[in-house]
């Protein structure tokens, strides 16, 4: 029956056995996993580790920095932050279809990752945030492949690292558990969960910076009242969609014709079936209405009230 305190001793032991004095390389994205395998790691070898945050500009607002904040500055991890949101952007440039989205934002994060790290000298190892969950869904253990938070990808191959997955024998809770013994904030390691592509796939159809903008805002309004009112402990999912059509409203004396903003927000287990949240009618209100006064070109907010099956948690 080991603690948790006993898990970091002894992986901090194994990790300096096996790295000595080489260099290890890891791909943050802002995710639970990579941020809790870079500070054990961090922990174990200090500045022998680079991480390489890619920035896709598809988090929400003011992720990136919460990341930076807490393991840059607050654990003094080192890390690389590439800012590519231009590169991603233009990339997706005319593309609506969902999966389409999701291969050019999986591929562009392997490349630009691969990129930055052919920049390094000598670096013997590759380190992954993969858990036990990982572990049994994939069945087998390639050590070429990347893990990436979009589970596609794979390294060039002149690049041969050995792999470090300190976090292999953990569930989700218990990796929560241990970034916080790490001291990584609660608030971040206990996020709801955040899909790989982000809010690429909450901007339904083409993705635009002022649509991304859009999502963006009445994502972190909607964010902040659910925590005002302390429902983000029950409630396992919750953001807005973009589904890109517009309505007709009124505003003073004119008439306006701007976007719909829907909210989605799910109980579940494990994400496999949902529920829609029963929020009460006044926080969606308060939710609303904020939306509408704070937020550019939106004049509607709707509220999305189908399960899953037969609808998905997301809406790409
Ligand atoms: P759906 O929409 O399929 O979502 O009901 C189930 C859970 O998976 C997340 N999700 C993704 N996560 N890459 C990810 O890393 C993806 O492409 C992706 N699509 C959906 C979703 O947020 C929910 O938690």
């Amino acid at each position: 029956n080991w603690t948790m305190d006993d898990f970091i001793k002894m992986q901090v032991e194994k990790i300096k056995e096996e790295v000595g004095d080489k260099k290890v390389i890891l791909g943050l994205s802002g995710g639970v996993d990579s941020s809790v395998t870079a500070a054990l790691l961090n922990k174990a070898i200090g500045d022998q580790l680079t991480c390489i945050f890619v920035d896709h500009g598809l988090l929400r607002k003011n992720e990136a920095q919460q990341v930076m904040d807490a393991l840059g500055k607050g654990l003094g991890v080192n890390i690389i932050k590439v800012d590519a949101a231009k590169r991603f952007l233009g990339k997706l440039e005319g593309v609506s279809d969902p999966e389409k989205k999701r291969k050019i934002i999986g591929a562009e994060f392997i490349e630009v990752f691969n990129e930055e790290a052919l920049k390094l000298k000598d670096v013997d190892f590759l380190a992954q945030g993969t858990l036990y969950t990982d572990v049994i869904e994939s069945g087998t253990d390639t050590a070429k492949t990347i893990k990436s938070h979009h589970n596609v990808g794979g390294l060039p191959e002149d690049m041969h690292f050995k792999l470090i997955e300190p976090l292999r024998t953990l569930f989700k809770d218990e990796t929560r558990e241990l970034g916080e013994k790490l001291g990584i904030p609660h608030e971040l390691v206990w996020r709801q969960p955040f899909p790989g592509p982000g809010l690429g796939i909450r901007v339904i159809g083409e993705i635009t910076e002022d649509k991304l903008e859009i999502v963006r805002d009445s994502d972190a309004i909607l964010r902040e009242v659910i925590a005002q009112h302390g429902l983000d402990k029950e409630i396992w999912q919750y953001f807005t969609v973009l589904p890109g059509i517009r309505s007709v409203g009124v505003m003073g004396d004119g008439r306006t014709y701007d976007y719909t903003i829907g909210i989605r927000a799910v109980t579940s287990i494990d994400g496999m079936t949902a529920d829609f949240a029963q929020i009460p009618w006044d926080v969606l209100q308060e939710i609303s209405v904020r939306i509408v006064n704070e937020v550019a070109h939106v004049n509607r907010v709707v509220y999305d009230i189908t399960s899953k099956p037969p609808a998905t948690i997301e809406w790409e």
